[in-house]
């Protein structure tokens, strides 16, 4: 009986226990080791001994992307791939670079939460609530300001004015993921039914095969 009740404590331990970030470090740092064989829950650590301050170093976010493409937008990403030192850490920082008109588009960071300031220009900026109400925040941003999206909803950045703009976004996981909406939805490999989607976006299948044989880029570097 008291072993039962003991175990019965312990689940709801257990259940109740939400992890809503990336796991915390359980020593000072694990740099990942990118040559190592095994999968685990992020990278596997290096040797302490052999770390070296530049795997905790990235150069070059002074230097704009090249937003000569079709979004008019370019992510520069620096996650655990460009530092390795970020492994583990549960944070990573992006440069986004828009060029008149360029886009974000709309696109989910399935592990983060992000907090963006705008160094140039300004933005129109906003996310979607889940499937509760889906509402729409959204508001324009100046040089200066801040804004957050919060983690898992789909988001934008849009720079409607003449002039370039820059920002900087932080996000809450070393590996915070990228997930483009129109890019997963049409542009999947192998492409998604057609019957699917002609019946989930309630338009004609000719529609869909228009929609599917555009070039979704991916503006994530
Ligand atoms: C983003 O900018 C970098 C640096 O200029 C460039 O190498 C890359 O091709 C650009 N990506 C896109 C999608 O335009």
């Amino acid at each position: 009986m008291a072993s039962r009740i003991l175990l019965l404590a312990f689940l709801a331990l257990v259940s109740s226990h939400a992890i809503a970030s990336d796991p915390s470090p359980l020593q000072d740092f694990c740099v990942a080791d990118k040559t190592s064989h095994v999968f685990v829950n992020g990278l596997v650590c290096k040797n302490p001994n052999d770390v070296r301050a530049d795997d905790f170093f990235f150069s070059g976010l002074d230097r704009p992307g090249d937003t000569a493409n079709k979004l008019g937008s370019n992510v520069t990403l620096v996650n655990v791939e460009k530092i390795a030192g970020l492994n583990t850490l549960g944070i990573s920082l992006a440069r986004i670079d828009f060029a008149p008109y360029g886009l974000n588009p709309p696109h989910i960071h399935p592990r983060a939460t992000e907090i963006l300031t705008v160094l140039e220009g300004s933005l129109y900026v906003g996310f979607v609530t889940s499937n509760t109400d889906n509402r729409l925040f959204a508001k324009v941003i100046n040089k200066g300001d801040v804004f957050v999206f919060p983690q898992g909803l789909i988001h934008f950045q849009f720079n409607y004015g003449t002039k370039n703009a820059v920002a900087i976004a932080a996000l809450s996981s070393q590996n915070p993921g990228v997930i483009t909406v129109a890019n997963a939805v049409f542009g999947s490999k192998p492409p998604i039914s057609r019957d699917v989607l002609a019946k989930a976006f309630q338009v004609d299948k000719k529609t869909i095969d228009w929609l599917q044989a555009q070039f979704w880029m991916d503006n994530n570097n």
